[in-house]
């Protein structure tokens, strides 16, 4: 029996029926370059500028620690998929792969993420999995999505995972979540996909997480953006759509830093799970201007 209580919005039942469908993702051979990742983890640079898109990558390595420099060299097969990608000291690199190594060294300052049972939700192909999977000796890693990036990331893992790290993976349908009453995860993470949903919906995941989870990791748009320096053109309703989606639809300067800062108490407050949750860490979330980063937990007097 499926749910609608964690059903797709409208705005990605149009991504599934337009960029990511399912005849798209067939074939893994480019997708990181094309239309699929495009809608998932990498702004089209056709529109926004190859060269500006290379020379942060290239500056944004040169600025690596030596500790996420490590990170990311113990991530293999990055290359699957033919990345944007610049070389820096003997490895290619794309802007995907720096987010998770930022991502994983946020959450490892405050996190103990080894032996953890860890939930993600919206994991796009899998690359926050496969960066967490290929530093840290985690139990399990449950991935749940809407159907077609559910298959992207089987198939996506698949080809880079080890045996054993694939092995601790289960992909949940978003329509099975409610019928997983019994589970109970470390951690849950979500990145760039609750501002991509349904109000009600956002709020029905993180009434689940308030009740299953212990941690919540949540990195996501602190609001909207009509810039039109931008010059973006893609289709107007997909727009429209999605100034509507998520809860949290201020529109903002988000090239302006005294506004992201004004708009992330707003991002505090909503993705807390409940009253009895506590803010443990929160940070502006390099390299996008308007996206904010958060762990929260769940008090120990938690009913
Ligand atoms: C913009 S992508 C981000 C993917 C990934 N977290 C990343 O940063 O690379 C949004 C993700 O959220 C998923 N998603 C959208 N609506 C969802 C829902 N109702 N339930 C579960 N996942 C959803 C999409 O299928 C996709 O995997």
């Amino acid at each position: 029996m499926s749910s609608t209580k964690t059903a797709e919005s409208a705005l990605w039942k149009l991504i599934n029926t337009s960029c990511i469908t399912l005849d798209k993702i067939q074939d893994l051979n480019d997708f990181k370059s094309s239309d699929v990742n495009f809608r998932i983890a990498l702004w089209n640079p056709q529109t926004n500028g190859m060269r500006y898109l290379k020379t942060l990558i290239y500056n944004l390595c040169a600025e690596l620690s030596p500790q996420n420099r490590d990170r990311l060299s113990k991530i293999k097969n990055r290359n699957v998929g033919e990345p944007i990608s610049v070389n820096y000291d003997g490895q290619a690199v794309c802007m995907d792969y720096l987010q998770g190594v930022y991502e994983i060294e946020f959450i490892a300052d405050h996190l103990h993420l080894d032996d953890m049972n860890i939930i993600e939700i919206g994991a796009g192909y899998g690359r926050t999995c496969h960066s967490i999977l290929s530093n840290h000796l985690v139990k399990s890693y449950t991935i749940v999505d809407l159907p077609n990036c559910l298959e992207l990331s089987h198939r996506y893992l698949m080809e880079v995972l080890s045996d054993e790290n694939l092995s601790k993976v289960n992909f949940i349908k978003a329509t099975d979540l409610p019928e997983m009453e019994m589970r109970h995860f470390d951690l849950c993470i979500n990145i760039d996909s609750f501002a991509e949903m349904e109000p009600q919906i956002v709020q029905n995941y993180l009434d689940y997480i308030a009740c299953h989870c212990n941690y919540l990791y949540v990195k996501n748009p602190v609001g909207k953006y009509k810039d039109p320096s931008l010059n973006i053109m893609p289709k107007e309703n997909e727009v429209s759509i999605a100034l509507n989606m998520g809860v949290l639809r201020d529109v903002l300067d988000i090239h302006n830093s005294s506004e992201v800062i004004n708009h992330s108490i707003k991002f505090l407050a909503a993705y807390k799970p409940d009253d009895q949750w506590i803010l443990v860490a929160d940070s502006w979330a390099r390299p996008w201007s308007y996206y904010w980063q958060a762990i929260y937990r769940r008090s120990e007097n938690h009913d």
